[in-house]
């Protein structure tokens, strides 16, 4: 046959596939979201997340160690906070000796280099298991901003690099800069989770935090997955309030969102490669069904390419090592 533009000749080895390979992945633009719990020397399987635990900060800190000798510098924080400890009006949230500002104020100590994001959000110290505070069934708005801003307060006091609130109130990115600027942290980033819609890949990481709303959905305040131009405004909004980045999560169902984010605004786009996106690669994987590290590696790949500059992922450690 006479054929003059032949695109497998740019795949006919690893050698010429890597010169031509269009999206790069490199450990610094992983983020390893990692969970803490109360004690010492304590690892506690999360059955929903094969090969994922919560540590006790002692055991933490060495988890970090290891994953900043692989090239992973940055770490996203979420407390296990005890049943005891959750309210209604989520008071744990900003306390300055609990086991989140105490884990922040020992990492940074440690490892002064690495960058340690932590979530603003009242659900892991809410008796509701929602994001903001409840009062006859509704989600209140504004009342949930004014425990926004002392947490994210308490968060930068304790040495947090990047706050990073995934509660979808409408104006907290504003009240948050606003509040941290008062205070003179005007160095503390903000990473707003703009485009986060109401998902039911979140399962296993409300397993791991036993943080599972007590009534209804997150409908109220999450987006709804049949928008895509809705994320573009949320994004706008974000960064007029002063989000220095803006996040897209899930990742893999909304790899056009992604897309569409990076298009449409000036800011660096991050991707929250979920808990039940993990878990389902890893089920599928212990089932047979498929192979896990091919999947791991072709997903991260994809996100990056549909626009991604970081990405928030389970996988971060394991990714590490098969980049190594
Ligand atoms: C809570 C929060 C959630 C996640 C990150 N922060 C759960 C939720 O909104 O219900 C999910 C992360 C994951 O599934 O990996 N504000």
């Amino acid at each position: 046959m006479k054929i003059t533009y032949r695109p497998r000749r740019l795949r006919k080895s690893q050698s010429i596939r890597d010169l031509t390979a269009e999206t790069h992945l490199t450990p610094s633009e992983l983020i390893w979201p990692v969970f803490v719990t109360e004690g010492k020397n304590i690892t506690q399987k999360i059955n929903t997340m094969p090969g994922i635990c919560r540590y006790s900060p002692d055991l933490l800190a060495k988890k970090i160690d290891e994953a900043i000798e692989l090239g992973v510098t940055s770490f996203a924080l979420f407390p296990a906070i005890e049943e005891n400890l959750k309210t209604s009006l989520a008071k744990e949230s900003h306390n300055p000796s609990g086991l989140l500002p105490n884990t922040v104020k020992m990492l940074k100590d440690r490892f002064p280099e690495s960058t340690i994001i932590t979530d603003v959000a009242l659900d892991p110290y809410s008796s509701d298991g929602h994001d903001g505070i409840v009062c006859d069934g509704e989600i209140l708005n504004d009342e949930t901003i004014e425990i926004l801003i002392k947490m994210a307060v308490t968060q930068a006091q304790a040495g947090a690099d990047i706050v990073a609130p995934s509660d979808m109130m409408d104006g907290r990115v504003g009240a948050i800069r606003k509040a941290l600027d008062q205070e003179g942290f005007t160095d503390v980033g903000i990473l707003a989770y703009s485009a986060k819609y109401a998902s039911a890949f979140y399962g296993p990481f409300r397993d791991a935090l036993q943080s599972a709303p007590k009534f209804g959905d997150k409908k109220t305040y999450q987006m709804d997955y049949r928008n895509s131009r809705e994320a573009i405004r949320e994004a706008q909004l974000d960064i007029r309030e002063g989000a220095d980045i803006v996040m897209v999560k899930p990742a893999l169902s909304y790899l056009d969102i992604i897309q569409t984010l990076k298009k449409h605004v000036n800011a660096p786009v991050a991707a929250y490669n979920v808990s039940g996106e993990y878990a389902m690669i890893k089920a599928a994987e212990a089932a047979g069904m498929l192979d896990g590290t091919k999947a791991m590696v072709e997903s991260l790949y994809s996100i990056k390419r549909a626009g991604a500059d970081m990405i928030l992922t389970y996988f971060a450690v394991e990714m590490a090592k098969y980049l190594s």
